[in-house]
């Protein structure tokens, strides 16, 4: 399918994506939302006057006070599920997750949606300030003017704080049904990524690594993708290019968990696919930061140290202590991870061996996941289509054709996440595969847009939807490249 081809052009404009925020802007707000959530968590433990809180106002203020500096102003709304920082969506980061969650929480039942610091502040502000919105009764819907009025009767004016925004009949419906699963799978798929790097971590600096909690969340996970595996799937395509390791690990995962429910795997047998999937790459936790993010080819020793990962990796496994019972797919789908039928891969074998069942499994969603994703050495990635057709060639020799065939059902012809333009020149965003192997050609597809006045619009459509006459509605053309585009795909599967 060649993207060139065509000559249809989109006849709309395409919504500027959020990644327009600056790294260093949204890193800056980032550390506003943790610095605010662990203040209001203090807040709520400590008087005003107690010392212990010192270090926590001082580090809350250096933040709000860099960002006023660079912005002239600092603006944190709610907008619907959202933080917006000044104007623009915050994207948050993985170890963020709990932060933002929080503070969204606290926020909306003291009914309040924007905080405002208009000037630089001061510490004895922002002191008051703090335990003032801690002590907004819940529910009460003038808080935000009864905080304004205390605000200013401690003579504070460059603080100000307006209330939430209900937005009503704005709907989404493919969110509304679906929305508290797909709250419970960015919950899994955060906290996952939060454990993941915890237990590599604790690897790194030999020592005690808990992955008992791993155990628990690939359990959720299980019971997600059995429920619904789109809801993981999308997921994965938030695509965290700093925190590549961790991502990784989960998105195969869930690559691996979707095949192996397609295979009528137990619960039991999953569960081993889930926790052997999370920790294909473990071993790499021994091998120096410097080479894994090696922004160019690594030299021989550097390779010979990459190619020790499986092996490295099974010795790790069988010491985790917490795993439990360890069923030996788990160890050997470990170690044949990066195995090729013909040998080629490694570790060096000198008799032929079969890759395990395990390892055939994670080895695509291994390679899919890493074409499909930024790396520092290649910083656009593969679409997912292009990612596709890659392995599709190569799938005698790297990748078990049937295995292959499974992933293609469950990704679709037109891949989850890709951008594609319709007969009606509109552009989409795949977001979910159709079920029915006659329509892989017909996902559901995520129609972004912009209005007249120029705001975004989306509209979720199905393209086995037909007319009166019995013609489909809409149909796609072909594929295009997002980065063409600027448009983040990432932000409309969070
Ligand atoms: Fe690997
Ligand atoms: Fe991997």
């Amino acid at each position: 399918m060649d993207i060139a081809q065509s000559t249809s052009q989109p006849k709309k404009v395409i919504p500027k994506s959020s990644s327009g925020m600056d790294s260093e802007l949204s890193k800056l707000g980032n550390n506003l939302i943790t610095k605010f959530h662990v203040l209001m968590r203090i807040t709520q433990i400590y008087d005003s006057k107690n010392v212990a809180l010192n270090q926590f106002v001082t580090e809350f203020l250096d933040t709000i006070n860099t960002l006023i500096n660079k912005e002239g102003v600092l603006s944190l709304k709610i907008v619907k599920n959202d933080f917006f920082l000044n104007d623009q969506p915050l994207r948050y980061s993985v170890e963020g997750f709990t932060s933002f969650k929080y503070l969204l929480t606290q926020w909306k039942k003291r009914l309040i949606g924007e905080v405002t610091f208009k000037t630089l502040v001061a510490e004895e502000m922002l002191r008051y300030f703090i335990y003032a919105f801690i002590n907004l009764e819940e529910g009460r819907e003038e808080n935000a003017d009864l905080l304004k009025k205390q605000l200013e009767s401690h003579h504070i004016t460059s603080i100000e704080a307006n209330p939430l925004e209900v937005v009503e009949g704005e709907e989404e419906a493919f969110t509304i049904q679906k929305e508290d699963q797909r709250e419970v799978g960015k919950k899994v798929f955060f906290e996952t990524i939060g454990t993941i790097k915890e237990v590599i971590t604790s690897i790194k600096g030999n020592q005690y690594a808990d992955v008992r909690k791993l155990k628990r969340l690939a359990q959720k996970a299980i019971h997600l993708v059995i429920e619904d595996e789109s809801i993981l799937l999308g997921m994965t395509m938030i695509k965290n290019y700093d925190e590549y390791t961790f991502n990784h690990s989960v998105n195969v995962s869930i690559y691996a968990l979707a095949i192996g429910k397609r295979l009528g795997f137990s619960k039991k047998t999953l569960a081993e696919l889930g926790i052997t999937a999370l920790l294909h790459d473990i071993g790499k936790s021994k091998i120096p930061r410097e080479v894994l993010n090696k922004p160019a080819a690594l030299d021989d020793e550097e390779w010979e140290m990459m190619k020790k990962h499986p092996l490295a990796g099974v010795e790790i496994v069988l010491n985790l202590k917490q795993l439990g019972e360890i069923n030996p797919r788990m160890v050997v789908g470990i170690f044949d991870h990066h195995l090729t039928s013909d040998l080629s891969g490694y570790p060096k074998l000198y008799r032929k061996k079969e890759v395990s069942l395990f390892g055939r499994i994670i080895q695509i969603g291994d390679a899919y996941d890493a074409m499909t994703t930024p790396r520092i050495y290649k910083k656009i990635p593969f679409t997912p289509e292009q990612a596709l057709a890659l392995m599709l060639l190569e799938k005698t020799i790297h990748f078990d054709p049937l295995l292959l065939k499974i992933f293609i059902g469950l990704v679709g012809i037109y891949p989850l996440g890709s951008l594609v333009l319709l007969n009606t020149r509109e552009i989409g965003i795949v977001y979910k595969p159709n079920s029915d192997a006659r329509w892989l050609d017909r996902p559901t597809v995520l129609v972004v847009d912009r209005d007249e006045k120029g705001d975004p619009v989306k509209e979720m459509v199905d393209l086995t939807e037909t007319d009166g006459g019995g013609s489909y509605k809409r149909s796609i053309v072909k594929t295009l490249d997002p980065y063409k585009y600027h448009i983040d795909i990432a932000k409309y599967f969070l």
